[in-house]
Parts: C-alpha cells; sequence; structure tokens
C-alpha cells in the first residue's frame, strides 16, 4: 500500500472480525508510535495494550463509554489506550505539546495498522476518571484515546453505519475554506 492509498483511503472502522493481530503487525504498529517526533524530543506518550478478549470485554464495561456509544469496541482483538505523561511536557507559546505529540504517535500506529490491512478508529468518548481509576493509571498521566485495531469485518455492524452517516464520516471542507495560499 503505497502513501496515498494509506491516508487517502483511510476511515474509522467499528466493527471487526475476531482474527487476532499478527506479533510482528503488533510489533511494527507500536515501533511507529515510538518512532514519532515530538517537541524537544520530550517522547510524551505511554501506551496500554489489550489482546485477550475477556480484558477488552471488561474494559469496554468500565470505561466509561459516553451512552454507551462505544461499545463496540469489546467485540476487538486488540485495544490501545493512548496516555501522555504531562511530566513529559514541552510548553510553549503557553500550548502544552503532549497531546499535540501523543496524537501524532497515536496516528502513525494507525497508518502502521492499515499497511497491513488492520483498521482502527479513534474514541474520544469515554470517561477518563473512570479509565484511570479501573485501570490505576499514575495521576500525572491523562488519557488522550483509545481505539481497537483488528481486521475489519465482513459486514459492517448496524452502530458502524449510523455512526458514520451520523458524523458526516465521508464529508471534508474544501480546501478553500482551510488554507490560505499568501
Ligand atoms: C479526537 C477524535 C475523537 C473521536 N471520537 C470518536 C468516538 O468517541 N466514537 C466514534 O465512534 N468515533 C470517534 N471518532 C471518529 C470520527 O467520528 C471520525 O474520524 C470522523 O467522523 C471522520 O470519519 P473517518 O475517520 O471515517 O474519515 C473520533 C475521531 C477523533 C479524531
Amino acid at each position: 500500500m503505497d502513501a496515498k492509498e494509506l491516508i487517502f483511503e483511510r476511515h474509522s472502522v467499528r466493527s471487526f472480525s475476531s482474527d487476532p493481530i499478527p506479533k510482528e503487525a503488533l510489533a511494527d504498529i507500536l515501533e511507529a508510535g515510538r518512532l514519532a517526533p515530538s517537541a524537544q524530543n520530550k517522547q510524551p506518550w505511554r501506551y496500554l495494550v489489550f489482546t485477550e478478549s475477556d480484558k477488552i470485554q471488561k474494559l469496554a464495561l468500565n470505561c466509561g463509554l459516553i451512552g454507551l456509544s462505544n461499545f463496540f469496541i469489546r467485540k476487538a482483538p486488540c485495544l490501545i489506550i493512548a496516555c501522555a505523561d504531562t511530566k513529559a511536557n514541552l510548553k510553549l507559546n503557553g500550548q502544552d505539546y503532549y497531546l499535540v505529540d501523543t496524537a501524532i504517535s497515536f496516528h502513525q500506529m494507525m497508518l502502521m495498522a492499515r499497511s497491513y490491512g488492520i483498521e482502527s478508529c479513534w474514541l474520544a468518548a469515554f470517561s477518563e476518571k473512570k479509565l484511570r481509576s479501573y485501570l490505576d493509571i499514575p495521576t500525572s498521566w491523562r488519557i488522550v484515546a483509545l481505539a481497537p485495531f483488528g481486521y475489519p469485518a465482513e459486514k459492517k455492524s448496524t452502530y458502524s453505519k449510523m455512526v458514520s452517516s451520523f458524523a458526516g464520516s465521508d464529508s471534508r471542507k474544501p480546501l478553500s475554506d482551510i488554507v490560505q495560499f499568501r
């Protein structure tokens, strides 16, 4: 898969087959996150990786998914929680860069996953408070995102279709709205 296909054909996937992710693929996915650029090379990202179905199912019940809307994660063969250590932060112009750094790193992991045919979906609708207490996550870490990773199911679930149409997932603003050539 070339870079164009990797990026232009990417979309959030919310229905997964139960096939596990091969070890080599998972190793490359994590390496892609590790090698990401970060402000002053602070590398604030910290990842919690789950590959056991019973743990993932329990997590889905205990992460305070908003309105249970993200309950589909229980069926994914792999779930990764992206955290950021606020102690490894660079502050510039009043901006904290740990979130930017972690987002870059996590997205690199998602794109690496695609090169193996493994898809994912970025999730922010969870309760940081519940998840922190359930997993005993240090108070100096922010929980930035969760993402299920897996091979797409042959048939999309009704939920997946509903969210995609609700979120207007296929539409993008035109370049003229977002780019200014100066
Ligand atoms: C920061 C962030 C948070 C998101 N949170 C959720 C979420 O909680 N649940 C969900 O189903 N999708 C979530 N998404 C996926 C978006 O809905 C999706 O990226 C957007 O609609 C564009 O669709 P696409 O990814 O298929 O191109 C999130 C995406 C981002 C970047």
